[in-house]
């Protein structure tokens, strides 16, 4: 049983040729409105792959918040401990997508940023696996990581944090190459893997877009795994639906090389269509089925 506890952001995404740069005016190609957030595209997307799953998370009390809810409870999320704040919007996110996939990506927090300690309490007896990001308050994910007694991971995303001890309390830490250097201090992407992999309790997982996944762990044992050839349409939510991936397969049991492996391609199946969640496991099979690739058994 997994619990999440994060983010819910309205994405509104505006699709373009080239993502513009400051001062430029550009057309958008379409635009479109989707269900994200990196806790909830965590969570449903581990709920898709057959997870057990409850979300931890805030929305306002807008219409936003009534339409989050009904979605979480259509996939089949537990959202017991979904909190709806009073007199605070929703979160919201502006994603520019270009025709190469890339993202630029402007989140207004909201609700997300009221997730309080106390809020999240309850729920820390519930699941093996616990999965937290950067998208709600320090002091919550500090909390949770604490209080939590099973195994913990953190997508240190955003990279932004007042106390860096939080790092020290995750078993396995997930930040994406930009992330892992700015942890780490350095712009040497293996370096910065080896110092956060001393810091988490069991390991660290950079992953490196098109370029795969390296895993550095604790004792300094290194593995890496190349990305899955695919064209990409937009890689919006690929580094959430990989710890979702992560996430159900260490919660059956796998091996953190194993588990690593499988959720790097299940990343890679991600970024072939638009929005930030991940393949339900029909698709992932019948896109073993239709390319020929045998990622897994199933
Ligand atoms: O990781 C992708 C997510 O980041 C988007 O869904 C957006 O809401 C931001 O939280």
């Amino acid at each position: 049983m997994i619990l999440v506890i994060g983010s819910y952001n309205v994405d509104y995404f505006v699709v373009v040729e080239d993502l513009p740069k400051p001062g430029e005016t550009v057309r958008a190609l379409r635009t479109f409105s989707a269900h994200g957030g990196k806790g909830s595209n965590q969570a449903v997307s581990a709920r898709r792959l057959r997870g057990d799953v409850a979300l931890v998370s805030a929305v306002g009390d807008d219409s936003s918040g009534k339409t989050a809810l009904e979605f979480w409870r259509n996939e089949g999320l537990e959202v017991k401990w979904v909190k709806v704040k009073t007199g605070i919007p929703t979160g919201k996110a502006i994603i520019f997508v270009d025709v190469r996939g890339r993202n630029m990506i402007v989140v207004e927090p909201g609700a997300n940023y009221a997730l309080k300690p106390e809020d999240v309490g309850d729920s820390l007896e519930w699941g093996n696996v616990l999965l937290t990001q950067l998208e709600i308050p320090e002091e919550t994910v500090k909390y949770a990581l604490n209080e939590f007694d099973g195994l913990k991971i953190l997508n240190p995303a955003p990279a932004r944090l007042k106390d860096y001890s939080v790092l020290e309390l995750a078993d396995i830490l997930t930040p994406n190459e930009v992330e892992a250097t700015e942890l780490a201090g350095t712009n040497e992407v293996s370096l910065a893997a080896e110092r956060l992999a001393k810091k988490s309790r069991l390991a660290t997982v950079v992953t490196l877009g098109d370029r795969g996944v390296l895993v550095v762990t604790r004792e300094g044992k290194r593995f890496r795994f190349d990305a899955l050839k695919v064209e990409p349409v937009d890689e919006t939510g690929a580094g959430d639906v990989f710890n979702a991936a992560l996430a159900v397969f260490l919660d059956k049991g796998l091996e953190l090389e194993e588990a690593v492996r499988r959720a790097n391609a299940i990343a890679g199946i991600s970024v072939t269509s638009y929005g930030a969640l991940g393949p339900t496991w029909e698709e992932v099979e019948r896109f073993m089925h239709t390319t020929g690739s045998r990622l897994f058994e199933p």
